[in-house]
């Protein structure tokens, strides 16, 4: 069978789509597999391509979720599709949206996060996309949790007075894997507000894998807003009692995605919480879904579908992601700099010349403070079904 076709002769193309909008995936690892099966839970668009340039995942994703794997990204505009989203990681997501216009692709993009291992090249991205007009989203499907989203109208109205701080934290992510979503909510509850200085502290000590970059072990993100609220992010290590995210006011805090202390050890607790002068301890906020559902995932989808129909710009477009990889970046360059970096950063900073060599390891109990911790069962781990597969993937 050629690429490209399916069994009985058609191309995707010509495949019946029920009037839906026809979608194809670039990248079927883990998040091209989360988006070839919520592409199968829109009502608006059918997968009808997939493409990896390992070709058994791309078969393997459509074999399960729909469509025809192809050989190659023009392969894929010639199916007709106009959607696709590119879960390559950052390093290869740059040129995979080059491809696609150079082969006239004039669809929308859901790109992942994040977009690009630099400033420049994000923006270079965005640019040619806008010029090319295409509708160009990143998926920072975080914000459409309605955790969030009930969090952000509380900060709004006022409900914890003035906004402090945001703290965002994952147990065992990286700080370039988190960070954009942490960081775009950030800006969010911040008002917008303009990022003046970034802090980072890494532990490079041990390295987790992401996206072929190899990443601290365990890190930390401090930075100030124009209007003075402070952002934190912790990522990979266990802190006891930290939620998901955390806004704290001169009035209250609230939590998204809180864990409470269980028989054994640390369970999930509430996707939402306040505590307000207006009451006696903790209030759960019951907003139906959990802190990562993965109906989050379908939100993001929806979101560009109905951007493109509309032919206005997506809430989680490309530019507002720039902003907040800029700010990561910034807490990589601090921390190589050990001092603050002021924004905006130099835009050719690439992440990958960022990451020096980890330090030589030291013998001896005081190696790693943190070695007695032992593996801790994660509070956030993902469900069961749906959520397994889209909701708690970063
Ligand atoms: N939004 C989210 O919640 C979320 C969740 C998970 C991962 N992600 C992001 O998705 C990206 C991918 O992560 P992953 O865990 O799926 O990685 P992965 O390594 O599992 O999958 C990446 C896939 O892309 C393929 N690929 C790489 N370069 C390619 C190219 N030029 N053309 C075609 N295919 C190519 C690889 O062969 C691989 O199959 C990362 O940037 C990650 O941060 C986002």
């Amino acid at each position: 069978m050629p690429a490209g076709t399916t069994p009985d002769g058609q191309s995707p193309a010509e495949q019946p789509t029920g009037g839906t909008l026809p979608a194809g995936v670039i990248g079927c690892g883990d998040a091209g597999g989360a988006h070839a099966l919520t592409v199968t839970r829109t009502s608006r668009a059918t997968l009808t391509a997939t493409y990896d340039l390992d070709g058994a995942r791309a078969v393997a994703v459509a074999a399960r979720h729909g469509g025809t794997a192809v050989g190659s990204v023009e392969e894929l505009v010639a199916t007709g599709v106009t959607l696709v989203a590119i879960a390559t990681g950052p390093i290869a997501q740059p040129q995979v949206v080059r491809r696609l216009i150079d082969a006239g692709y004039a669809g929308s993009v859901l790109c992942e996060k994040p977009l690009a291992t630099s400033v420049a090249s994000a923006r270079r991205t965005v640019d040619a996309a806008r010029d090319a007009g295409l509708v160009l989203a990143v998926n920072h499907e975080r914000r459409f949790g309605l955790p969030a989203v009930t969090a952000r109208r509380l900060v709004t109205e006022g409900a914890i007075g003035r906004l402090l701080r945001v703290e965002g934290y994952s147990p065992d992510g990286t700080l370039y894997d988190w960070a954009p979503h942490w960081i775009d909510l950030a800006f969010d509850v911040a008002g917008g507000s303009a990022v003046r200085w970034v802090h980072g502290l890494l532990d490079l000590t041990g390295r987790r894998e992401h996206a072929g970059l190899l990443l601290e072990r365990h890190g930390l993100l401090l930075w100030e807003h124009a209007n003075g609220v402070r952002g934190q992010l912790e990522c990979g290590r266990p802190v006891p009692g930290q939620p998901l995210l955390r806004l704290l006011g001169d009035d209250g805090t609230i939590e998204v995605g809180a864990v409470l202390a269980g028989p054994d050890g640390e369970v999930r607790g509430p996707a939402l919480r306040i505590r307000d002068s207006a009451g006696i301890g903790w209030r759960h906020i019951d907003v139906g879904e959990s802190a990562l559902a993965a109906v989050q995932w379908t939100r993001s989808w929806d979101e560009l579908i109905d951007a493109t129909l509309h032919g206005r710009q997506p809430e989680h477009h490309g530019q507002r992601a720039v902003r907040a990889l800029e700010v990561c970046l910034a807490g990589y360059l601090a921390a190589r700099r050990g001092a603050p970096q002021w924004l905006p950063v130099d835009p050719g900073t690439d992440l990958r010349d960022l990451l020096p060599a980890p330090p030589p390891a030291v013998a001896g109990p005081k190696a790693d403070p943190h070695a007695a911790d032992g593996p801790r069962a994660d509070p956030h781990a993902a469900g069961t079904g749906a959520d397994a597969t889209a909701g708690a993937l970063s």
